[in-house]
């Protein structure tokens, strides 16, 4: 298990999240419950932010929201002085709602609709990143609309095969996202973008993928950009002041990934810092501003999700299913990637474990995992389940399926809880149906 100091295993054999026992939390709050620790959450943006001031000099963390978007992550966000990205309206909204700062966000997306566009725009979003031509086209009326310039980002695809799962990498040569440097698309949308009376081109943004270990793809992505920017130099007399470097740092899930500190962390920040540093000595460009959009490593790890075991199905020889009263309606991940996570029993904690079992969702679907052959002690109808590393991409990617309630989360700081996003209730669930007068 990875503890660090977000978890531990207190004197009656119980699982604590950031001070507080989860047992405690599970009968308070019910379950199933997302729990934050907001230590965890702080420590890693100051990490990162800190890094970047000292090794690097001018420069912001972006906090990626889609891993955890509700108002008080942006309001921590704000708190520790980094930006956000946001990628949609409904994300640019809830940070709005929080206070957030819209000069520090910088917005994403493959297909903004018209509408986030004008949104965004009316909010002061800092920077947009130009993700296709069309959309440049769009931008650029709508400024001109208003009589404003726009500080815009070119996303650029530098192909770099990053090795994690296929739906979650972005830069290899057949993706949605961005422009190709190979084909000579991010070249032109360059020329392109220079000259669009409304839209200033600040520099370029990429992102290789999601939970990826290896330092050394994201050194090659950050060699590739600076070569890229070299060569619009050459070509344009185009020196860009910002490269945005995406996110993608990979985290602990289970036995076999790389377990890292804050510090830990940082090494991934390190290594492109010394990529950049290096890539601008080598072809005499001005450092630019160096963004980052962590969203995994802040709160993959600063977040567990707690289930009560329910029913428990043994079919001889061949497997053990044990129930939560959750499944992929608060967390996909496994549905949609085969995700790996650790599981353990909050409740009676300091046992070993004892059996390999498949944690079941309760949907109606066979897929509806958590996971498979996860090492547990014998479970029992009550014990309070805990699985680890849920903190990104689990709320954020909930939904009411089978009309099931996405789960409350709740956030722990020095022991104590309180809501961040409350718990739904079966009339949440009704309140946009109609029943037309004729089928009443
Ligand atoms: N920047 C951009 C443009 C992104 O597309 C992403 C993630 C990030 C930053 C943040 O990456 P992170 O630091 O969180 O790895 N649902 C998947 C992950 C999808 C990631 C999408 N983009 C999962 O559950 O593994």
């Amino acid at each position: 298990m990875n503890t660090r100091d977000t978890l531990r295993v207190n004197e009656r054999g119980h699982l604590e999240i950031g001070g507080a026992d989860c047992t405690e939390l599970a009968k308070n709050f019910g379950t199933p419950l997302y729990v934050f620790d907001e230590d965890y959450i702080r420590g890693m943006m100051r990490t990162l932010r800190d890094t970047i001031a000292r090794e690097y000099g001018d420069g912001l963390v972006l906090y990626a929201s889609k891993a955890f978007s509700c108002e008080a992550m942006y309001a921590i966000a704000k708190q520790e002085k980094i930006g956000a990205d946001v990628v949609s309206g409904g994300e640019l909204y809830t940070a709005m709602k929080a206070g957030f700062p819209a000069e520090n966000i910088c917005m994403h997306g493959n297909n903004k609709l018209p509408s986030e566009i004008s949104y965004a725009l009316d909010c002061g979003v800092g920077l947009l990143v130009v993700d296709n031509s069309s959309e440049a086209d769009l931008l650029e009326a709508e400024c001109a609309a208003r009589g404003r310039v726009q500080d815009v980002l070119l996303r650029i695809n530098p192909g770099v095969e990053a090795h994690t799962h296929k739906f979650i990498q972005t830069a290899t040569p057949d993706s949605k996202f961005g422009f190709s440097v190979q084909s000579g698309s991010a070249e032109e949308m360059t020329s392109y973008l220079l000259k669009s009376p409304h839209l200033r081109l600040r520099g370029f943004h990429c992102h290789i993928g999601s939970q990826i270990f290896e330092k050394q793809s994201f050194v090659l992505a950050a060699e590739k950009c600076l070569s890229f920017m070299a060569a619009m130099r050459e070509k344009f007399a185009f020196e860009a002041d910002t490269l945005n470097l995406g996110g993608g740092f990979g985290i602990w899930y289970c036995d076999g990934d790389e377990k890292f500190d804050f510090e830990g962390y940082a090494g991934y920040l390190r290594a492109l810092i010394t990529a950049v540093k290096a890539g601008c000595g080598k072809y005499g460009l001005k450092q630019p501003r160096l963004m980052i959009e962590p969203g995994r490593s802040i709160v993959g790890e600063a977040g567990i999700t707690l289930y009560t075991v329910g029913a428990i199905k043994e079919i001889k020889g061949i497997r053990k299913y044990v129930a939560v009263d959750g499944g992929m309606f608060d967390d996909p991940r496994y549905c949609l990637y085969g995700s790996k996570y650790t599981a353990l029993l909050a409740n009676r904690a300091d046992e070993p474990a004892t059996e390999k079992v498949s944690i079941a969702g309760k949907c109606c679907e066979s897929g509806d995992l958590i996971g498979v052959d996860m090492p547990l002690p014998e479970a029992r109808r009550g014990d309070i389940l805990a699985v680890l590393s849920t903190g990104a991409y689990n709320y954020s990617m909930a939904s009411n399926y089978n009309r099931n309630l996405i789960p409350p989360a709740v956030l722990v700081k020095d022991g104590n809880a309180e809501y961040i996003v409350k718990p739904q209730s079966y009339e949440d669930l009704v309140r946009n149906d109609v029943l037309p007068e004729r089928l009443k």
